[in-house]
């Protein structure tokens, strides 16, 4: 489709595979399937979630919320339904919010979901975007826990003054869906990679020794860390200003590419299932994405 080749797409961006869902697919039915998949592990019913939070980009629709047709696919019928809008970064703000809920005692079951139909938006005729991104979700459930295990800290931030740089101009009520049609190429996420390349090392790096800070913990006492998988080259750099060796940190870039706010959940999900994530393991998550927003979360499993 584009000027590209297998080599250069392997060397400056890990990836080899994406997914990419049929255009009738739907992201919420995405959603679903990974919140079935953490509502079983957690023994979880639907009546027992009091609330919903999806972080994702690519809704089904502008309104209602994808939490509320969620909500409605899963017949959770006492939950609160939200969406949280902070790109790649939205997954690790859904679990700030639930732990700030859960401690606060307003909820008690939360259901944080991070899920993307990234094809949906990417423009495949820009070389810049469209060998980069791929759809999927995950899912967590977040309750209250005894004793010392649980969410250590978590950290967020973000800085408007880069909005430009990771950007969809179309579908707001500035550009209305109605006045451009699919061949423009502002309905489609537009990106300067260089530019949020810089930034994405500062902030994942920032991110992560924050709260490892917050948390009393220095890199060394990480057993795993779960990045979100937008670029092998940001994740090196990140680990090594962190002082976390490559074989402690979690990898799947090269099967699903940049995921946004369903990155860090497919991650975390795939390393558990493989056995690499153990009770009281010290697990460090962070991401950055458009906004641009950055987070990270330390957990004692
Ligand atoms: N194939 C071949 N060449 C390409 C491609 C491609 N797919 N894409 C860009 N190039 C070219 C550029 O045109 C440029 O050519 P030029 O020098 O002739 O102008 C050259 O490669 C180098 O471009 P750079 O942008 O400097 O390449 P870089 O090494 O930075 O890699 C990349 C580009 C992979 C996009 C990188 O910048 C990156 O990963 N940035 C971060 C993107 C990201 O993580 N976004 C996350 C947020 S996503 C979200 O929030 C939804």
């Amino acid at each position: 489709m584009v000027e590209t080749s297998d080599e250069w797409i392997k060397t400056r961006t890990g990836i080899v595979e994406r997914r990419v869902s049929k255009p009738e697919d739907e992201a919420s039915d995405m959603a679903v399937a990974a919140a079935r998949q953490a509502m079983d592990m957690a023994h979880a019913a639907p009546e027992d979630i009091d609330l919903i939070l999806i972080a994702t980009v690519t809704p089904d629709y502008r309104l209602p919320s994808q939490a509320c047709i969620v909500q409605k696919k899963m017949g959770m019928k006492n939950a609160a339904a939200m969406d949280i809008a902070a790109a790649c970064a939205g997954f690790l703000n859904g679990l700030s919010i639930a732990d700030a809920y859960i401690k606060s005692g307003q909820f008690r079951k939360i259901l944080v979901i991070g899920a993307e139909k990234l094809s949906s938006v990417t423009d495949y005729r820009d070389r810049n975007t469209c060998v980069l991104f791929g759809d999927g979700a995950g899912a967590a459930i977040i309750e209250p826990t005894e004793g010392e295990r649980g969410i250590l800290s978590t950290f967020l931030k973000s800085d408007g003054r880069y909005t430009e740089l990771l950007w969809i101009p179309d579908g707001g009520s500035k550009y209305p869906y109605q006045s451009l049609n699919g061949s423009d190429p502002r309905v489609y996420i537009k990106m300067n990679g260089s530019e949020i390349f810089k930034h994405a090392v500062r902030m994942m790096g920032e991110a992560s020794l924050k709260v490892l800070e917050s948390a009393g913990l220095k890199g060394e006492d990480v057993t795993l860390m779960v990045p979100h998988q937008a670029n092998i080259r940001i994740i090196e750099s990140t680990a090594r200003r962190v002082g976390i060796p490559m074989e402690k940190v979690y990898l799947n870039i090269a099967y699903y590419g940049n995921t946004s706010a369903a990155s860090v959940p497919l991650a975390l999900n795939e390393a558990l299932r493989n056995g690499k994530v153990k009770e009281n393991d010290i697990i460090l998550m962070a991401a950055f994405g458009g906004g641009l927003t950055w987070s990270a979360a330390v957990v004692r499993w």
